[in-house]
């Protein structure tokens, strides 16, 4: 773009016209993460955790491509999104594990769609045992949990031994099996990931002294399945790695085969050139530093753009790097592009797959001081998914 052009480039009107706002979903990817993750925790199971709408890339999609490399179950957090994958038509195991308020009406329909459950109380149990007996659909199956440490939902290690007894109970009755045990880590350090598997391991225990015999015991999500092989036990439950990106920064998962699976996109909506001295967006944060232009992107913080991030962050155009610059507002943020050939309705991307020279979505939670899982998790509903691959 030449030092003289005051206004919109007149390639604008020659160029076709992506969508303003959408974030590209590489269903490829889900299935090739999966099956990459699948072969590094044989002989475990797979579990693929698709809660918060598969962490924003789409719970049902995401959900049918994890099957399709390989996934064994699917795990989410709320019973009405393990009924949504019902309703999509999704058979697999779906295990529900955070429960709360109105639990018979919910656990009702938890059983009769064969949904398993987490069961973290007494009253939990009960709650079960009323809506397997109330159904005609044979005992509801669930998974004890066990709060080894995090102090988050779970039987304490006190409660467990009245809850075990009875379980076996409503076994014994036909209405409940217990399929599972499990915890949940903290990934704090591996003594601590050791401590927590010690008071599992002596639940574990306790159960099958009192007549319970779980087939599945399950404790790591992605950090410990990828990195302490001797936390598999029977089954992982697996989120993040799943998505292409790092359970934590010391993991580098494009070395394990994994990539990303989002690209958050959008379409150049205006450009100007502006002199030395501009201030930019709200509260002038950034005043440009030469004559130069800048590229306005119909994407802020709605969208997910964490508005932490202004002033660090980079997109990417036509596979070059430029930084945002000022503020990041609610619908829109301001790149500076200096004089490159860059035209109004070119594609812009705000983060993707590293590989194709997008800044990745743990960058941006580096530029932001948060985690990648949040920033994919919080890309705004009017953001279409599109799905691809
Ligand atoms: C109980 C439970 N298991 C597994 C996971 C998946 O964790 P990750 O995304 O780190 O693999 C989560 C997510 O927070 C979870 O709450």
């Amino acid at each position: 773009m030449s030092e003289a052009s005051e206004t919109d480039s007149p390639a604008a009107t020659a160029r076709p016209d992506p969508r303003a706002r959408e974030a590209r979903i590489d269903l490829g990817a889900i299935r090739a993460n999966t099956a990459a993750l699948r072969e590094l925790v044989a002989p475990a199971r797979v579990m693929v955790v698709v809660k918060a709408g598969a962490y924003g890339h789409g719970a049902v999609p995401v959900a049918r491509a994890a099957l399709e490399g390989g996934a064994d179950e699917l795990g989410v957090a709320d019973i009405a999104e393990a009924l949504e994958l019902r309703s999509a038509g999704i058979t697999a195991p779906v295990l529900a594990w955070l429960h709360a308020g109105g639990l018979d009406a919910a656990f009702a329909s938890a059983v009769a769609a064969g949904v398993e459950l987490g069961v973290s109380s007494l009253a939990q149990l009960e709650a079960v045992a009323r809506a397997a007996e109330a159904g005609a659909g044979g005992p509801a199956v669930v998974h004890l949990k066990i709060d080894t440490g995090l102090s988050r939902n779970g039987l304490s290690p006190a409660q467990a031994p009245s809850v075990v007894a009875r379980a076996r109970e409503l076994e014994s009755a036909g209405l409940v099996r217990v399929r599972g045990i499990f915890s949940h880590l903290s990934n704090t350090s591996h003594d601590d990931d050791d401590a927590q598997l010690a008071v599992l391991l002596e639940q574990i225990a306790a159960a099958g002294a009192a007549g319970l015999c779980p087939e599945v015991r399950h404790l790591a999500a992605s950090e410990a399945a990828i990195t302490r092989p001797d936390l598999r036990l029977d089954m992982v439950r697996l989120g993040i790695a799943v998505y292409g990106l790092p359970p934590s920064p010391a993991i580098d998962v494009a070395r394990l085969g994994l990539r990303p699976a989002m690209e958050l996109r959008g379409a150049i909506a205006a450009i100007r050139r502006v002199p030395v001295g501009a201030g930019v967006s709200y509260g002038f944060t950034h005043r440009t530093a030469r004559a130069t232009h800048l590229a306005l992107v119909p994407l802020g913080y709605a969208d997910g753009l964490p508005r932490a991030a202004s002033g660090r962050a980079e997109v990417a155009i036509g596979g070059e790097r430029f930084p945002i610059v000022g503020r990041i507002a609610m619908d829109q943020c301001v790149v500076e592009i200096g004089d490159a050939p860059v035209a109004v309705g070119d594609s812009v991307v705000l983060w993707g797959d590293p590989a194709t020279g997008a800044p990745s979505a743990e960058q941006w939670a580096l530029d932001a001081g948060t985690i990648g899982y949040e920033i994919v998790t919080r890309v705004g509903p009017r953001v279409p998914r599109v799905p691809v691959g």
